[in-house]
C-alpha cells in the first residue's frame, strides 16, 4: 500500500446520514487545496473488523468512527492513545504505513479547545465543574476537565450508579450528587456542563433549576441542535458566559484532519457556516 496516491478518510457509524462530518472535512480540503476525498460509510458492527481492514488497502488514510462503533474500534486497533484508553473509546483511527490501526480520542481536546476560543477569560483552575450527565460523551469531558487542572467535578446523572461508576474510575476529585439535588451543584460552579441529550430538537427539557447559576461561570453544553439550548438562553439571562456545542464537533476534528492530510486546519466561522448549511 502506498500512501502517495489520493488520500481518502471517512466517518463509520450506524446509522450516519446524519453526521456533519463529510460537510466538515470536504470544506477543508477545497480550502486547502488537498486533493483528498472524506466519505460517509454506514457499517454494522459484525462487519467493523473486516471493513477496518480492508480500508488501507483501497487507499485509505484513516477514519473518525462513531455511534455505535466508538468502544469496539477501541479493542480492534493494535495502538491506543493514553486519552483514548481513558475516555474508554475512540473516535480517530489512523492507518500506519506498517499496517498497524492508531486509535485515539479527540472529544475531550474539541470540548477543551471549544471553551477556549468561545470563551477566552475561562480559567479551569479557578473553581468546582458541574457536570450532568454521565454517559459516554461526560467521560470524555471529565477526563478533559480534570486534565486542564479543575479542581473538583460535582457530576449527577438520572442513574445514579452510572455517576458512582464514573467517580470509582476517576477519583477523589470527583463527587456524585443526586439527580433531584442536581441544582444544588450549581451555586460554587465556575463552569457547567450538559452532556445529556435533553434539550435536543425531539427530546425532552432539561428540568434541573438554575436559580444556583454564578453570573460568569463559564456555561456549555454538548447539545448543538438547537444552537442555543434552553439551558444555555435561561444561563445567559443569568450573567453567564455561554458557548455551545457545536464547536466541540468542529475542534474534535482538526488533529485528525492535520494526521491524514498533512495540514492543520482552523476553526473559524466559514467553518461554522458550513456545518450549519
Ligand atoms: P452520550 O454518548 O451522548 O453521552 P449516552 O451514553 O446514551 O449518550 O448518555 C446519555 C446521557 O443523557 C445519560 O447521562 C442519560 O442519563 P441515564 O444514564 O440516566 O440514562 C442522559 N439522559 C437521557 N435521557 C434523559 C432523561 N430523560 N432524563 C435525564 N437524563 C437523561
Amino acid at each position: 500500500m502506498t500512501h502517495s496516491k489520493i488520500p481518502l478518510a471517512g466517518v463509520i457509524g450506524c446509522p450516519i446520514a446524519h453526521s456533519k462530518s463529510p460537510q466538515l472535512h470536504r470544506h477543508w480540503l477545497k480550502m486547502l487545496g488537498i486533493s483528498g476525498y472524506y466519505i460517509p460509510m454506514h457499517v454494522e458492527t459484525d462487519d467493523l473488523e473486516t471493513v477496518l481492514g480492508a480500508l488501507p488497502r483501497a487507499g485509505f488514510v484513516g477514519v473518525n468512527v462513531t455511534v455505535p462503533h466508538k468502544e469496539k474500534a477501541l479493542s480492534i486497533a493494535d495502538l491506543v492513545t493514553d486519552r483514548a484508553t481513558l475516555i474508554g473509546a475512540a473516535n480517530t483511527l489512523i492507518f500506519r504505513k506498517d499496517g498497524r490501526i492508531h486509535a485515539d480520542n479527540t472529544d475531550g481536546y474539541g470540548f477543551i479547545q471549544n471553551l477556549r476560543q468561545n470563551a477566552p477569560g475561562w480559567i479551569p483552575e479557578s473553581g468546582p465543574a458541574a457536570v450532568l450527565g454521565a454517559g459516554g460523551a461526560a467521560r470524555a469531558v471529565i477526563a478533559s476537565l480534570l486534565d486542564v487542572g479543575v479542581p473538583e467535578i460535582l457530576l449527577s446523572n438520572r442513574t445514579r450508579v452510572r455517576a458512582d461508576a464514573l467517580q470509582q474510575e476517576f477519583g477523589r476529585r470527583l463527587t456524585v450528587v443526586d439527580w433531584v439535588q442536581a441544582g444544588n451543584m450549581l451555586d460554587e460552579a465556575r463552569t457547567v456542563v450538559n452532556t445529556t441529550s435533553l434539550g435536543m430538537i425531539g427530546c425532552p427539557p432539561l428540568r434541573v433549576p438554575l436559580d444556583g447559576l454564578r453570573e460568569g461561570a463559564v456555561v456549555t453544553d454538548l447539545v448543538y441542535t438547537p444552537l442555543e439550548t434552553p439551558f444555555l438562553h435561561e444561563a445567559k439571562k443569568r450573567g453567564c458566559i455561554t458557548v455551545d456545542g457545536l464547536g466541540m464537533l468542529l475542534h474534535q476534528a482538526v488533529p485528525a484532519f492535520e494526521r491524514w492530510f498533512g495540514t492543520r486546519p482552523t476553526v473559524d466561522s466559514a467553518t461554522r457556516a458550513t456545518v450549519l448549511r
